[in-house]
């Protein structure tokens, strides 16, 4: 392997002239990490180019298990989901509180807004009580000249919903915000946000600079930056699980009732309200569900991300993102959750999975969709936290972690038969799968 050159016009060469450098400089087997990452590409040319195209600098495709999650019911109505997730458990612990909520009225889910925000931060020296006068006017100067890219958002019954001035001098020195509200229709809508606030950035600086109103000084504005802001918290789904508690049934073969398991969960729930560590795992649990459909279905799941841990510490505190209650007798557990997705534009249609995976969930609108999300993070919270208050997490975990073991022993399929049907009712570890499979192997099973 040589020592890597520093490389200049790298996203000019062709794709092979880039998998080309790399093998070259990377590795030490050149012609078969070349193999290797053309084995991955799509059969179908054109489709591959559709994949190299959605970024830059692409020698190969990154593989990851889409898996589906049946019987989920959300407001009396049957899903299939599709949930794209490397962690083996996954889908596994959400398919089994899907099904366990089945009988028990499923999960329930409403869009509590759907309000996304962009802001125009801007610099600016002068009199903000002489801004504020004149805001009404800047602001239908903007309505006016974003007009023709509001204009099929609009259509759609879609647009801007509100535009605010804000002062925000007391924080950063001469730092003013205008802070856009939009619906976006069945879009998550980025782009058409940036756009009209880039439009907007322009009508702010010259309707200012035009005004006689303002002194020679006032009529300069600084455009630091015009984005659209990730958080989202108007942007809120709730989803809900409850019945009666005698109706949970039992637990740990029988070893808990239903009221100490309603009780012990509650408390669970209350702890990630209360201490930081465990409210950072018990988001985790419920992003592995988010996550992973926010990636089956073309979804920017960092922006999901982002938003929600910034949601969890509203308050000033980060806080679990799930509640749950005993009240009357009943269990009830909930999420609230910003969710801003959509099921046009973007990647939705041009990933050929992630159009299957909309085609799979009934082509939903935008809010539908974050009903969806919503309820397969609350299924995914349920199992993690069920298996943590009753018979821990590794059992069923590494149950499922097992294959992955097995694999990297690279155990032949009568091997696994044989491992799979001894730790059916053992503790599995690597250690004891490959103490197991080296006892198995020095014994020379018949081929
Ligand atoms: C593992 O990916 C997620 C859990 O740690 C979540 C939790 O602890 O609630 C099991």
């Amino acid at each position: 392997m040589k020592k890597p050159k520093i490389v200049s016009g790298f996203s000019k060469l062709s794709k092979r002239g880039k998998m080309r450098w790399l093998v070259e400089n990377f590795f030490s087997n050149p012609e078969e990490v070349a193999r290797e990452l053309k084995s991955f590409w799509y059969g179908d040319p054109q489709k591959q180019k559709i994949f190299d195209e959605f970024s830059e600098n692409t020698v190969s495709n990154f593989y990851l298990p889409y898996g589906v999650l049946p019987n989920l019911e959300i407001n009396g109505k049957m899903y299939c989901v599709p949930m794209v997730i490397e962690e083996s458990s996954v889908v596994a612990a959400a398919s089994s509180a899907a099904k366990f909520w089945l009988g028990k009225g499923g999960f329930n889910a409403k869009i509590i807004n759907n309000t996304k925000i962009g802001q125009i931060h801007f610099e600016w020296k002068g009199d903000f009580n002489k801004l504020f006068d004149i805001f009404p006017e800047i602001k239908k100067c903007i309505i006016q000249e974003t007009e023709h890219i509001t204009h099929n958002m609009r259509k759609r019954g879609g647009g801007i919903s509100d535009i605010e001035l804000l002062d925000m001098s007391h924080l950063e020195k001469d730092y003013y915000q205008i802070k856009f509200s939009f619906n976006t229709c069945d879009s998550m809508g980025a782009n058409f946000i940036n756009s009209v606030l880039e439009e907007a950035s322009k009508s702010l600086t010259s309707f200012i600079k035009s005004q006689e109103y303002f002194s020679e000084n006032e009529r300069k504005v600084t455009i630091i930056m015009a984005i659209l802001s990730n958080y989202t918290p108007d942007c809120l789904v709730r989803t809900w699980v409850e019945c009666p508690i005698e109706d949970l049934g039992v637990f740990g073969n029988g070893s808990m009732n239903a009221h100490d398991f309603a009780a012990k969960f509650v408390k669970a729930i209350n702890i990630a309200h209360v201490d930081t560590h465990r409210a950072t795992t018990h988001n985790k649990g419920i992003f592995n569900g988010i996550d992973a459909v926010a990636l089956a279905t073309g979804n920017d799941f960092r922006a999901i991300e982002s938003c929600g841990h910034t949601y969890a510490a509203r308050d000033g505190k980060y806080r679990s993102l799930s509640y749950a209650e005993i009240k009357d007798g009943v269990f009830r557990f909930w999420l609230d959750i910003p969710l801003s997705v959509g099921t046009v534009g973007g990647l939705t249609s041009l990933h050929p999975l992630a159009r299957r995976s909309l085609e799979m969930l009934g082509k939903p609108s935008a809010d539908e969709l974050m009903m969806i999300i919503a309820a397969t993070g609350l299924a995914q919270n349920f199992a993690a936290v069920r298996s943590l208050v009753t018979t821990g997490i590794q059992q069923g975990h590494m149950k499922m972690h097992l294959m992955n073991i097995l694999n990297h022993l690279e155990a032949t399929e009568k091997e696994a038969i044989l491992v799979l049907s001894h730790f059916k009712d053992k503790l599995v570890s690597f250690t004891a799968v490959r103490d197991f499979l080296t006892v198995l192997r020095s014994k020379k099973l018949p081929a």
